[in-house]
């Protein structure tokens, strides 16, 4: 099956620091991969060094087979990397809708535009219901929903998330893993990052843990469950 993003001995550094070291990753098409790993571990500095938004010391990338090292963040992003994380934030003076329109500003096309609009205010009927809001009114979880909602209305090749489930109530957690269940079904390749591993488990089919930098495990979610990872992790 076709892979659609590798990543072959990666390192990164925070000016002298070393931080990733030697990750090897490979998610393949059409399937959710999860990465675990304590705080500070280097998901999100993985996530971004995915993009570009951290260079890479050492290491190369391949997107659908397709050496990616010398694209900057805006090319992968153009090319179907999209990344939907707190970090990376909403334009909080801009409405609802103006945000999806921003996510989706190299669609030219009118009628596609709005056919995707529409296909995602029928995925996030709370965003609908809240397009001409400004997004920083939304409340923490209807904000987490448009960073995915502007993700996703590009159909990106990968979907990155990094810690969707942060810091949400219950039922929100359910709604935002329901949409993730979805486009899972819909063959969405994504890459979950997050903090709890029983949500994340249950819908991927490969994981990766990470601690200090380096990949400590590789492999099936069934195997990821049942190891000392998972079972007993390291905080
Ligand atoms: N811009 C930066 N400059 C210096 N150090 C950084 C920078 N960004 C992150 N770090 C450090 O790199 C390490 C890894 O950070 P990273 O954000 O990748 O961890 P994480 O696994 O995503 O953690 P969390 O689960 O808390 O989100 C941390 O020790 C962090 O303090
Ligand atoms: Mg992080």
């Amino acid at each position: 099956m076709a892979d659609v993003l590798e990543v072959r001995g990666l390192y990164t550094s925070y000016g002298r620091v070393p931080m990733l070291r030697g990750v090897d990753l490979v998610i393949p098409k059409g399937q959710v991969c999860c990465v675990l790993g304590a705080n500070g571990s280097g998901k999100t500095t993985l996530v971004k060094a995915i993009l570009n938004m951290v260079k890479a010391d050492r290491g190369s990338m391949f997107l659908e087979g397709e050496n990616i090292d010398s694209w900057p963040t805006h090319k992968r992003v153009e090319q179907g990397v999209t990344l939907s994380a707190a970090a990376v934030g909403t334009f909080r003076k801009m409405t609802v809708d103006a945000n999806l329109r921003m996510g989706a500003y190299h669609i030219n096309n009118r009628k596609l535009l709005s056919q995707r609009l529409a296909e995602i205010y029928k995925l996030f009927p709370v965003l609908r219901e809240r397009l001409n809001q400004k997004a920083g009114t939304l409340s923490g979880g209807e904000r987490t929903m448009l960073a995915i909602a502007r993700a996703v209305v590009n159909h990106p090749k990968l979907l990155i998330l990094d810690e969707p489930s942060l810091g949400l109530a219950p039922i929100m957690v359910e709604t935002v893993f329901a949409i993730i269940r979805f486009l899972c079904a819909g063959q969405m390749s994504i890459l979950l990052v997050e903090q709890n591993a029983a949500k994340a488990l249950s819908m991927a089919s490969t994981g990766y843990v990470l601690q200090k930098g380096a990949i400590v495990f590789a492999g099936s979610v069934d195997a990821l469950a049942a190891s000392e990872h998972v079972r007993n992790p390291v905080i």
